[in-house]
């Protein structure tokens, strides 16, 4: 009997507390409902710099081309910033790149992308085709130069390389980059200590309604200068214990932000660098 007794009060408490824990989870499952009407809470995104857009880009396209991306340093020394491209203690051309030296040192701020020229030739053997991008520094500072801007250089040494393939390889960049079939190169001889012989390139533009159009055919259109280029100097090539008889190569080498200014029409180079929102907002990109 009192068995029987237990029995029934224990299936009396199961019950209650079973009854007990579903009230508790109904209350709890009510209190959590998703309200499907709420307005979404924005998730401020950031966007890509329109250099970095221009940097991927580049890189892009050469490497579809079959170059290497190589870096170099850009605390520098004398030898591979200037000595070994051909411009020795004294050259006059020094004097064209206001240089930032380290105090009490032989190390300066590389003045341009070049030094990874004589980086990678000293440390692998032809046949190389390779490419850098990167930051270079100058004492320079108004509307159209700042102390800190991007360089991209490239260069390719082999057995048979000539001017002919440069041009190819410049002419197919930059029809892709400004998406246009439109552009006319102009190659006009020019000085650099490290090339001979040595070119600037000009392209094709006009201003249409009030923006900058690259590879424009209009009447107006006029002619500006974008890169410089040439043939890699023998002394260069020996400078770096590569065989000058047997070997050749081309190189050239580019401003990021004068590219970026042509395709996406900025006037100032000042507003790369300034960092304000409403600059970023209207050129940055989403991917
Ligand atoms: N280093 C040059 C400058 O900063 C640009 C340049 C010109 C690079 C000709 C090259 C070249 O590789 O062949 O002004």
């Amino acid at each position: 009997k009192i068995n029987q007794i237990r029995n029934h009060v224990s299936e009396k408490i199961d019950n209650a507390k079973d009854v007990f824990e579903a009230a508790e989870l109904n209350q709890k499952l009510s209190g959590e409902k998703i309200d499907l009407s709420e307005p979404v809470r924005t998730q401020k995104q950031g966007l890509i710099h329109p250099i970095s857009k221009v940097m991927q880009e580049i890189e892009d396209i050469f490497s579809e081309l079959g170059f290497e991306f190589s870096t170099g340093p850009e605390i520098e020394d004398d030898f591979h910033n200037f000595t070994a491209l051909n411009m020795p203690e004294d050259h006059p051309a020094r004097q064209m790149q206001d240089t930032f030296y380290l105090k009490d040192s032989d190390l300066l701020l590389r003045t341009h992308t070049s030094n990874t020229q004589i980086r990678k030739m000293l440390n692998s053997e032809p046949p190389l085709k390779i490419a850098a991008l990167g930051r270079v520094f100058r004492r320079d500072s108004d509307q159209t130069h700042t102390p800190m801007f991007h360089q991209f250089e490239g260069f390719m040494v082999d057995e048979n390389v000539n001017m002919g393939h440069l041009k190819w390889i410049l002419e197919s960049f930059l029809e892709k980059f400004f998406e246009t079939k439109n552009l006319e190169l102009r190659f006009r001889p020019s000085f650099f200590p490290f090339t001979e012989p040595s070119a600037e390139v000009d392209i094709n533009y006009a201003i249409e309604q009030g923006r900058i159009k690259v590879g424009s055919k209009s009447k107006d259109s006029k002619f500006m200068e974008i890169l410089g280029c040439g043939m890699i100097h023998p002394n260069v090539l020996t400078n770096c214990n590569i065989d000058a008889e047997k070997f050749q190569g081309f190189a050239f080498g580019i401003g990021v932000e004068r590219l970026a200014m042509l395709k996406y029409g900025i006037t100032d180079l000042r507003m790369f660098f300034d960092n304000d929102v409403r600059f970023l907002q209207n050129f940055g990109f989403e991917e």
